[in-house]
């Protein structure tokens, strides 16, 4: 079969590294190409640069010109449910009410397989839209939507992580899975998913509140047989939900522990949320090399409160960090939407409410790593998520040999777009990297879906917007 090459040329801004180690020299983590050009061979990047370098080698291709957008890595979303994008939006309450009385409901409706069906195309169309081009998703308790889940992502060829949810306790019967079933189940799904395409597979205990010991336990017995796949969980997100997590796990020193009990920590583990981690806990993500994802949308919606960047980021022991924008606890799908409450959640973290500097029990450095400038908060979204969920050998920037996954984004588009336009911009498009960098920060800090403009799937356009 002869290869299918395609060249694309634009505005390019990706990432090289971690820009909290750089400091005030952050830009040198990222790549501003400002007319670059991207070759793909079968999905793959096979060649980047700039197009003057380039374009004579590529003379008979043809090629699409993206103009007036930066293109970007497609964003990558830590932690999401599929079966929650039917109960968007809804009213009322903190974690444990709100999963009692919206989402078990819910999420009880996808052992019918149209159901199930019908809402992964939502849920796809709405990710796409977002710019969002991999995710690690919890489905449900039911096979069904597990199974749904992943043929319609294969129909999109996209990346993505997920696995059929454990919960064997703490919901109405129904919602329920027994551990044997479970550990069968996810065993069946395994052989059927884990690397088909570009589905990955998670090993996935919804939480320790609704897990009991013999389902971490089994949990445990899937990792340990099938060490490839991932692990995806939610910790210490609530307050009640710590509390709880203690009373049902009391030989567990810290919620952390219960994890390492079961032999869960370690790489291609992630947590969503840890607002209420120590900072013994942090350090133990650190070492095992564990995840957590950052859920701003989630935390400031539940009301579960403001995780500590800055900390958790701690250069002594550094836990990886992606963003998640936890639809539904998170009021969107957008990524730019995560960072921007990011943000947020970052100036907060470094103000009391009698307006000293330094509170919350912190240094000065650590504040410092709580401000997301765009190059931090582009990075988690691209190349640190990947990193994050140990997917950066495969995506996260447009190094050849990784995914070619993008999207377009159009600064001048959304609320206040042509004040933009020209203030921040004196003329046309970024020249420089300061420009793009500024651009960008316009774009998390007033944008959302609006300024996605095309989403590009293994160098194929997915999604143009309207
Ligand atoms: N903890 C356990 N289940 C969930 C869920 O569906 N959403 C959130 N935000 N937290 C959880
Ligand atoms: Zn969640």
């Amino acid at each position: 079969m002869t290869a299918e090459v395609r060249a694309i040329r634009g505005s390019f801004f990706d990432f090289v590294d971690d820009p909290w180690k750089y400091g005030a020299r952050e830009k040198e983590a990222a790549r501003f190409t400002r007319d670059g050009l991207m070759v793909v061979t079968d999905g793959i990047i096979t060649d980047f640069g700039n197009y003057e370098d380039l374009s004579p080698k590529y003379s008979s291709l043809d090629i699409t010109h993206i103009k007036d957008r930066l293109i970007l890595p497609g964003f990558i979303d830590g932690h999401i449910h599929f079966p929650q994008v039917r109960v968007l939006g809804a009213y009322g309450s903190q974690l444990l009410d709100w999963l009692q009385d919206w989402i078990f409901p819910e999420e009880l409706k996808y052992k019918d397989r149209d159901y199930s069906k019908e809402a992964a195309k939502h849920f796809f169309d709405a990710l796409l839209a977002g710019g969002t081009t991999t995710c690690q998703a919890f489905t449900t308790s039911s096979p069904v939507s597990t199974e749904e889940f992943f043929e319609e992502a294969t129909r999109r060829n996209m990346r993505v992580i997920a696995g059929l949810t454990g919960i064997d306790r703490f919901a109405p019967d129904h919602s329920l899975i027994t551990p044997d079933e479970f550990y069968k189940e996810s065993q069946r799904l395994i052989e059927q998913y884990h690397r088909k395409g570009r589905n990955l597979y998670a090993i996935t205990p919804r939480f320790a509140v609704g897990c009991s010991a013999d389902m971490m336990e089994r949990c445990r017995q899937l990792k340990e047989e099938h060490n490839d796949c991932w692990v995806n969980t939610h910790i210490s997100e609530n307050p009640s939900e710590v509390r709880t997590a203690r009373v049902e796990f009391p030989d567990c020193s810290d919620y952390t522990h219960v994890h390492e009990k079961h032999g869960l920590l370690g790489p291609k583990f992630t947590a969503g949320h840890g607002i209420w981690l120590s900072n013994d806990e942090f350090s133990r993500f650190s070492k095992a090399g564990a995840a957590i994802a950052f859920c701003p949308l989630s935390n400031l919606f539940l009301g579960s409160g403001l995780f500590r960047l800055g900390r958790a980021l701690d250069p002594e022991r550094p836990v990886r960090v992606a963003l998640g924008c936890d639809m539904g606890g998170g009021n969107a799908f957008s990524l730019i939407r995560v960072m921007e409450e990011a943000y947020k959640v970052g100036l907060c973290n470094n103000t009391m409410l009698d307006g000293s500097v330094n509170p919350r029990d912190q240094d000065l450095a650590e504040a410092d790593r709580n401000k997301l400038s765009p190059y931090r908060a582009f990075y988690l979204a691209t190349l640190g998520g990947a990193r994050a969920l140990y997917l950066d050998d495969l995506l996260g920037n447009f190094d050849k040999g990784k995914e070619a996954d993008f999207v377009a984004i159009d600064w001048n588009s959304g609320q206040a777009a042509v004040k933009w336009h020209q203030s921040l911009i004196t003329e046309g498009n970024p020249k420089t990297i300061e420009e793009a960098s500024q651009l960008l920060f316009g774009v998390m800090a007033v944008g959302d879906d609006r300024n996605i403009d095309e989403t590009w799937i293994g160098g194929k356009r997915a999604y143009k917007k309207a």
